[in-house]
């Protein structure tokens, strides 16, 4: 059961069904989510019927192609549609996941399109990422030197070393793993959640780096990184198939040993 920031008394009602004049015997319907802060309406699940003969195989393509040809003030991310910026995350038949790169074949009846679980809602499926990115900023997501290299030499890796960020590095950051997280769902004002974990993991690892020992002493707090119960939902969501609940395990494992 997914549940959803819905603005205050108010419930999910039945929208809009818009019927498509196309006489194809290849017709999807897609129910999304809507919700604007501008009028008094609750919000609403809209039903789009799409000719799939006439659309892109993916999700994104059926959702830009509603906005395109049916329905205008329907709101939400996209960037690259190549599964790269993260910014088309959005809660897609019970699964948080990239819409760019979820094939609409894979889908069994109904497409059912929401914004990111227990996210703020700004309008349709746009959620406010502000305390995640606040988040991030918190861990500090860039190499420290404090031995400034004058000489403009470059920060040489074995190739061990780099192969330790393999599994890091490739986060996108979409949120899909931190809004799949029971512990972030209800600790997310103190708790940092897999994402911002999985980045922060990525800077300890980090041959090149000379803040290890500060990072880890900033992270050794009851709760930004110990609500974690590795009940693994967030490695499950993840699009990208990394793995934040492994990360998590090697930041414990860190402040462990020091
Ligand atoms: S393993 Fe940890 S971070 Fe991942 S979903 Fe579970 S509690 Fe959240
Ligand atoms: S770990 Fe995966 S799901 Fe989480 S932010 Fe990075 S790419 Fe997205
Ligand atoms: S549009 Fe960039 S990841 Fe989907």
């Amino acid at each position: 059961m997914v549940q959803f920031n819905l603005p205050d008394n108010s419930k999910l009602v039945e929208g809009d069904y818009y019927k498509t004049p196309s006489k194809s015997n290849n017709i999807k319907n897609f129910r999304v989510y809507r919700w604007s802060p501008d009028d008094e309406k609750n919000p609403r699940v809209d039903t789009y019927e799409v000719d799939l003969n006439d659309c892109g195989p993916m999700v994104l393509d059926a959702v830009m192609k509603i906005k395109n040809e049916i329905d205008t003030s329907l709101t939400f991310r996209r960037s690259c549609r190549e599964g790269i910026c993260g910014s088309c995350a959005m809660n897609i038949d019970g699964t948080n996941t990239l819409a760019c790169t979820k094939a609409i074949a894979d889908v069994k009846g109904d497409v059912k399109i929401y914004p990111l679980p227990h996210m703020p809602v700004i309008k349709d499926l746009v959620t406010n990422l502000k305390n995640l990115y606040k988040q991030l900023k918190s861990i500090k997501p860039w190499l420290i030197k404090k031995s400034r290299n004058e000489s403009s030499e470059e920060n040489i890796q074995s190739r061990n070393e780099r192969e330790k960020l393999d599994g890091l590095y490739e986060c996108i950051l979409c949120a899909c793993c931190s809004t799949s997280c029971p512990s972030y769902w209800w600790n997310s004002d103190k708790y940092l959640g897999p994402a911002v974990l999985l980045q922060s993991y990525r800077w300890l690892q980090d041959s090149r780096d000379e803040e290890r020992k500060e990072r880890l002493k900033e992270l050794d707090d009851t709760f930004k990184v110990y609500r974690c119960h590795t009940i693994m939902n967030c490695t499950q969501a993840c699009p990208k198939g990394l793995n934040p609940a492994k990360a998590i395990a090697g930041i414990k494992q860190m402040i462990a040993q020091q």
